[in-house]
């Protein structure tokens, strides 16, 4: 059952917090649902995923009652599809002074979307990089081919949670969703189909799994479906690495023998 909720802590130590930004049933009908996130350091905000059309206005109100949008300083983007950077030509103008960080392969892209004034894009070069928010970090870690060629995950250092894109997304059925992850088992039935077709290689998503396990993150929050915490980190990258994906599954799949 979904009904409108607004933004939901998931990490606040009084200087440094970190918040999922709500839901409207109506998104149901609309497309996908998607998840977007708001950091807070002191006087800074860095929004992740920031979302197409028609989220913008619940997301708008949601971190409103947070923060002056104007205090956004990044709009962070994990890769160029739809659901992800639509909305970009509206934040502009609430948050007027917020730089795009987005893959550095799809900066030259990006402009067909707005109108962009000079050195509003930062490129993430494809190994990743540290973004400096107040006086935290949050690390671009390089998550290629799951499922855009130039995509990121974001880990926010402070509070462990790492912001995961596509990676850990559930297609839920219409009037069903969750904001965390309960019974795990149940939810890869929501989570399979997905990773197997709109992720694009099996080895990328066990060398994404290699390098989140040195993070050892508190939680990993997609940009679809519910988040993963406490014990169900570890079961969602146990599963990741015993999943075929993508190009390695593609041949059995779409052609006859
Ligand atoms: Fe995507
Ligand atoms: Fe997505």
């Amino acid at each position: 059952m979904i009904r409108n909720m607004n933004s939901y802590p998931l990490y606040d130590d009084g200087e440094h917090k970190v918040y999922w930004l709500g839901i409207e049933e109506a998104e149901d009908e609309k497309g996908i649902l998607t998840n977007q996130y708001l950091v807070i350091d002191g006087n800074e905000a860095a929004l992740i995923e920031p979302g197409g059309f028609f989220v913008f206005s619940r997301v708008l109100k949601n971190v409103s009652s947070l923060i002056p949008p104007a205090q956004i300083k990044y709009l962070l983007y994990s890769h160029q599809d739809p659901d992800v950077v639509a909305g970009l030509n509206l934040w502009f103008e609430y948050a007027p002074l917020a730089k795009i960080v987005i893959s550095e392969l799809w900066v030259r892209f990006i402009p067909h979307l707005a109108v962009l004034n000079g050195g509003r894009v930062i490129g993430i070069p494809d190994k990743g990089m540290d973004i400096k928010l107040g006086s935290s970090v949050i690390r671009a870690i390089p998550s290629h081919y799951l499922h855009s060629p130039g995509n990121f995950s974001f880990y926010d250092e402070k509070s462990g949670v790492l912001f995961s894109s596509d990676i850990g997304a559930a297609a839920f059925p219409q009037g069903e969703w969750y904001l965390f992850v309960e019974d795990f088992k149940s939810h890869t039935k929501l989570m399979e189909g997905f990773h197997r077709r709109y992720m694009g290689s099996t080895k990328a998503l066990r060398a994404w799994v290699r390098s989140v396990r040195k993070l050892n993150p508190k939680a990993i929050a997609p940009q679809h479906g519910a988040i993963f915490r406490d014990k169900n980190v570890g079961k969602f990258l146990d599963w990741l690495e015993s999943l075929e994906v993508g190009i390695e599954v593609f041949e059995k799949e779409f052609y006859d023998e």
